[in-house]
């Protein structure tokens, strides 16, 4: 069988050469990538991975090889903060907290949660002065926590956002790549007082919520008539979706307005498109169908900066993928930043080019294009997410007018990809 190829030292110089230019750790993925082919391994002191790119290890991990994969992994942050939440579960266990979950997210539901969405923009908007530069990605997670407490657990976020705002960013931070990867023995020193004001929040959530009666008509209203569920099952649920269903937008939106801040001809043809849509009322469900171009300027946002760039699992068993033999209990990643930047399935990978997903334009091949995942343990926000983003963006370019500030960004692999040091635009009244 063959070895799966580690970088040697020339491959590793041009990813540092790389690395430098990106400001960001992607540049040398898309080097080994490029120098060592769809697998490889990284294999530093403390941290080995195999990692698999393109579409056919897409599918491999998501589809034909996932049954031998396993989501939890002992001893991870992301798996001592969410416990038992539902992105950390493996086999029936997960199935059975999918399945509590899902009409909270379904389709049907997406057109009931509209209004909170343009509201939570409105609201945040209004803190935006005439002239002043604002940085879009903290505030892209103020709707976004707005909009997901709203929506999903009926609680307004807002007499709540600043006292906690620390606490969040701590938990995100808990869980975001770094030295603890290296060294399980390395203390995670400073995190206990946010994580534990998060847990306080989220208790105190539930008591409210088990103290109210009707019928459920949200997720948390789903999770506290379940009769299968305790106090600390639905916690690990309520942050598990705070976490993965704020983070996301967050980044999604930043992404794109720094997108569109760089492309201001994109932006004022989207500008056009929404205001002779919507004229000055908020969106509508049925509206948002007619928005093509913004449908492609988020579909193309979330190719060139995904949200979540890699999928991580550990091998339950010894695994064979394309020949290569990957033993049991190695730590098995995808990389969905590099699937969507291959020069084999995408022109000018690079380049921001919204109307490659137009709908005369031939549809990307399968597994190449993985925003959201796939497979069976897609994301269970999806849709809801697509739609937020939609109503979102569209409040904002029918009624603000925005300038990008000239300062350099890069990707900055916390809990989700993010554009760092942030999205800095100048903001008008339209
Ligand atoms: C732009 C927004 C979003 C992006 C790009 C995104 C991306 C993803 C991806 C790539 C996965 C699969 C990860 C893997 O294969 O390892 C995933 C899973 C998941 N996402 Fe999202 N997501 C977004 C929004 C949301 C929202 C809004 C929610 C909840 C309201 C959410 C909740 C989840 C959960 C719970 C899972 C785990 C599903 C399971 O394992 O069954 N996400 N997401």
């Amino acid at each position: 069988m063959p070895i799966i190829p580690t970088p040697t030292g020339l491959a590793g110089l041009h990813a540092l050469r790389q690395m430098w230019r990106e400001r960001s750790v992607l540049g040398a993925l898309t080097v080994f990538n490029r120098e060592l082919g769809n697998i490889f391994r990284l294999s530093l002191p403390g941290f080995d991975a195999v990692m698999l790119v393109g579409a056919e290890a897409a599918r491999f991990v998501l589809v034909s090889g996932r049954n031998d994969l396993r989501w939890r992994m002992e001893g991870d942050p992301v798996t001592m903060l969410l416990r038992h939440g539902v992105l950390v579960e493996d086999g029936d266990s997960h199935d059975q907290i999918r399945r509590s979950m899902n009409p909270a997210l379904h389709k049907q539901m997406l057109q009931t949660y509209i209004e909170s969405m343009w509201r939570g923009t409105d609201q945040v908007m209004a803190r935006w002065h005439d002239g002043a530069v604002v940085d879009m990605l903290p505030e892209m997670r103020r709707i976004a926590l707005l909009v997901l407490l709203d929506t999903l657990f009926k609680v307004d976020f807002t007499p709540d956002m600043d006292r906690l705002w620390r606490a969040i960013l701590k938990t995100l931070s808990y869980i975001s790549p770094g030295l603890w990867m290296f060294s399980s023995c390395i203390p995670r020193l400073g995190y206990a007082d946010g994580l534990r004001q998060m847990d306080d929040y989220l208790y105190q959530m539930i008591r409210l919520r088990r103290a109210r009666i009707g019928e459920p008509t949200d997720l948390l209203g789903l999770l506290v008539s379940d009769p299968n569920m305790d106090d600390n099952l639905i916690r690990d649920q309520l942050l598990t979706m705070l976490i993965a269903g704020h983070d996301t937008s967050t980044a999604l939106l930043s992404w794109t307005l720094y997108l569109l801040g760089k492309h201001p001809d994109i932006m004022q043809q989207a500008q056009a498109e929404v205001r002779t849509i919507l004229g000055d009322q908020p969106p509508t469900f049925d509206q948002l169908r007619s928005l093509p171009l913004l449908d492609q300027i988020i579909d193309e946002s979330l190719r060139l900066y995904p949200p979540i760039h890699l999928g991580s699992r550990r091998a339950a068993q010894d695994l064979d993928f394309s020949g290569y033999q990957i033993p049991s209990g190695t730590r098995v990643m995808y990389s969905i930043y590099v699937t969507h930047r291959m020069p084999e399935y995408w022109d000018a990978p690079d380049e921001f080019r919204p109307r490659r997903f137009a709908p005369a334009a031939p549809k990307p091949a399968p597994y190449t294009y993985l925003p959201f995942g796939g497979g069976p343990r897609n994301c269970i926000g999806a849709a809801y997410a697509q739609v937020e983003a939609k109503v979102i963006l569209a409040r904002i370019l029918q009624r603000r007018i925005l300038t990008l500030s000239p300062r350099r960004v890069h990707a900055y692999m916390g809990a989700t990809l993010e554009p760092r040091p942030g999205v800095f635009m100048t903001t008008h009244t339209a």
